[in-house]
């Protein structure tokens, strides 16, 4: 039966690029959509970016230009990401949009007609300076519990103790310093600890959907499980807050002058939004796809760190807005790269675009990725060797392998044409076929569960299975006797059908090559799972290579901070690190364990360096860098640029007027940002912080220090 699905990935924040972990979770699902179609299914498959809310608006305010815009400008990057990894999404939208704006006030009146809409007064803290209700992430103070300085508002990075803003010693805003205040403000509720609310989501979360499936994963069950307290315990789940204070960038809330909707409310109203635009484009009827009583499958691809928001929030204001609720929320865990966590702004050793621009294939990562994802929430972990061998070894060394060790034949012996298949041959590559068609359930059911790592060791093994019958039939060898014409024909004319039975497999997660190998194949585009049990075109193109091997070296320059690749020599690689504040490396490859130093320079070594005294006259944050300051420094006769990677330490207004020490004779450097001219010292430790050193009063710029 072919079923409708409407699927989404989580609608990433528009204030940054994608990350690897994004890619991630859109190479998952599109990899699912593509298989569903293969079976024949409907699949409508959307995006979004997820525009609005605080950060947004206080970045754009930062670099002097429009939420609008800021948003615009990653919208407009996107395309780049997703067409270059072969993810193909049937819509991209935005939050910001009329679509979303329409949706999300109605979801909200009709919340508020059901008696869900509540408000309360509530004490926040507030910026004096700024003129506007602080998120807990701008409120920064001393630790109640540790006394650690500088602790976020809700919990303390030194001992975890976890807290209210209100609880810091000292609190300050980390957009002006200032001490806030406390304010009273009226927000709006969602009440679900509404009885209704929790008992529709005890039966939500626990049921089976239309297509027979749990709607959670089992880990993500037992989640929900302990966040609604357990069966006819006591539900522990409170009223969410919905509303902000202006000035907020965000959709209005119907008369309530001044408010407006929290970003996670509009944002998965953003999933519908999306649909609909996309309806409008197409004709499509977007009541009717998403009728309550209709066929269509809801399906959102979410990371593990958002569940809340879906498993709970979404489906009860979907369900008592009198709508259509989700029928499956597939969540995935966390890639690391090299077993290390990535950081939510910084991402991870690989940038998508870099990989891109190194010329490296997408078809490879995704390939990586699949043969590494499960139907668990666990994490993923790229390990560069692993990828290599992966790849080269599965990809080329097993599967383009059967096709060009039999295409050249065909093409130059047989005039691109093949012999039936035919499993009664007495060759031993004449029983593969049959195997495959075997297989052919089990993959198919393991991509429908998302199990992918065990679609692609199923298709592996057959591969091997091939590899070996054609290494026992040799057909290098019956080339060199006439004698054995027939006998190698039959035997390439399997191969060809063996890679075309594997290109089918492998359609979902290769979508280019197998585009390519239909071409030579002369299969029928789009790809479906019916042809593998279809008579063959017999006829094939020339065979065009298919996927090159991985060259271990493109793995390390992915690695290589951006600024050294781009430089040529080694001297150059050494000034970046220095200067983008990598100097902590270097200082540890000199001292050893105890703090001592283990290598000794000579005196002319030292003379080598022209150490000064400078002043700064100017210091400004570096758009596009949350590492580096460009400082402007007074060397008594001349003035320098250096970016120094101290932003988490120092506030550039902090820096200004001081005295710190610099190399003065660093060779210049081209950085991304500009050319840096020297470094500043700095001294730092095993543990977080950086400090600058500064001379004593008297000395003043230009001074040699010695
Ligand atoms: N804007 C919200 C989602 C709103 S959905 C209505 C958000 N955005 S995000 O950009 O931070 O994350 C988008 C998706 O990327 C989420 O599903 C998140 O789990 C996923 N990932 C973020 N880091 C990730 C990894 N390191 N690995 C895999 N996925 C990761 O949250
Ligand atoms: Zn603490």
């Amino acid at each position: 039966m072919p079923r409708t699905l409407f699927v989404t990935t989580a609608l990433p924040y528009a204030n940054g690029s994608f990350h690897i972990g994004h890619i991630m979770e859109y190479i998952q699902a599109d990899i699912w959509v593509r298989s569903m179609r293969m079976a024949g299914h409907t699949v409508h498959f959307v995006g979004a970016d997820d525009a609005h809310g605080a950060p947004i608006m206080l970045k754009a305010e930062a670099e002097g230009i429009s939420p609008q815009e800021l948003v615009a400008r990653y919208a407009a990057e996107r395309p780049r990401y997703l067409d270059g990894f072969h993810i193909r999404f049937d819509h991209w939208h935005s939050t910001d949009s009329p679509e979303n704006v329409a949706l999300s006030q109605d979801i909200y009146r009709a919340l508020s007609a059901a008696g869900l809409i509540e408000t309360r007064a509530i004490e926040q803290f507030y910026d004096p300076v700024k003129g506007m209700f602080l998120p807990d992430r701008y409120i920064k103070g001393t630790c109640p519990k540790c006394k650690a300085q500088d602790q976020y508002g809700d919990s303390c990075e030194v001992c975890g103790a976890v807290y209210a803003p209100t609880d810091l010693i000292d609190p300050y805003s980390t957009l002006t310093r200032a001490r806030p205040v406390l304010r009273t403000s009226e927000h709006y509720f969602f009440k679900l600890s509404d009885p209704r609310c929790v008992a529709f989501l005890q039966e939500w979360t626990a049921g089976a959907n239309a297509a027979g499936g749990k709607r959670l994963q089992p880990e993500v069950l037992a989640k929900t499980r302990e966040w609604l307290g357990a069966e006819g315990g006591q539900a522990s789940l409170g009223d969410w807050d919905i509303s902000r204070d202006a000035p907020y960038f965000g959709i209005e809330i119907p008369d309530a002058p001044g408010k407006y909707f929290y970003v996670w409310l509009d944002a998965p109203v953003g999933y519908l939004a999306s649909l609909k635009a996309y309806c409008d484009k197409q004709g499509l009827d977007f009541d009717k796809l998403l009728d309550p009583q209709g066929q269509t499958e809801q399906v959102h691809f979410i990371g593990k760190d958002i569940i809340y928001f879906h498993a709970l929030f979404w489906p009860a204001m979907l369900k008592f807005a009198g709508r259509k609720t989700p029928d499956a929320l597939y969540v995935h865990g966390f890639i690391t790269v090299s077993g290390e966590k990535m950081s939510k702004s910084r991402g991870t050793g690989i940038s998508p675009l870099r990989y891109l621009e190194l010329g490296m294939d997408a078809e490879w990562l995704r390939y990586y990725i699949a043969a590494k994802l499960n139907s668990r929430v666990e994490d993923v972990d790229f390990n560069p060797d692993d990828f290599v061998a992966r790849v080269n070894s599965d990809l080329v060394g097993k599967y383009v392998n059967i096709a060009s060790r039999a295409a050249g034949f065909i093409t130059k012996r047989f005039d691109g044409k093949l012999l039936p298949p035919d499993a009664g041959r007495p060759v031993a590559t004449a029983q593969w076929t049959t195997l495959a068609l075997e297989a052919e359930p089990r993959i198919r059911d393991f991509y429908e569960e998302r199990e992918f790592g065990r679609a692609v060791r199923e298709i592996m093994e057959l591969a091997d299975r091939m590899n070996e019958a054609i290494d026992r039939e040799k057909p290098w060898e019956l080339a060199k006797d006439p004698a054995q014409t027939e006998r190698l024909h039959q035997v390439c004319s399997d191969c060809i059908h063996a890679f075309r039975q594997l290109t089918l497999f492998l359609a979902p997660i290769l979508p280019k090559t197998a585009e390519r190998a239909a071409d030579m194949l002369g299969l029928a585009t789009p790809l479906r799972w019916s042809q593998l049990r279809e008579d063959p075109p017999l006829v094939i193109k020339p065979y065009q290579h298919l996927i090159q091997r991985v060259d271990p070296k493109q793995v390390d320059a992915l690695f290589e901070p951006p600024e050294s690749a781009a430089g040529k020599a080694g001297a150059a690689k050494a000034s970046a690190a220095a200067s983008t504040g990598q100097t902590k490396k270097a200082q540890n490859a000199v001292a050893s364990k105890e703090g001592t130093v283990d290598e000794f320079i000579s005196i002319d070594d030292f003379a080598k360096l022209d150490l000064r005294i400078a002043k700064v006259v100017q210091a400004e944050a570096v758009e596009g860098s949350d590492k580096l300051l460009k400082l402007t420094l007074d060397l008594g006769t001349q003035q320098r640029t250096v970016f120094s990677g101290i932003r988490s330490a120092y506030a550039p207004q902090d820096l200004v007027g001081r005295l710190v020490l610099m190399v003065a004779n660093l060779a210049p450097r081209k950085m991304r940002f500009g050319v840096s001219e020297g470094m500043v010292l700095c001294a730092s430790g095993e543990g977080p912080g950086i400090y600058l050193l500064s001379p004593d009063s008297g000395a003043t710029p230009g001074m040699k220090v010695t």
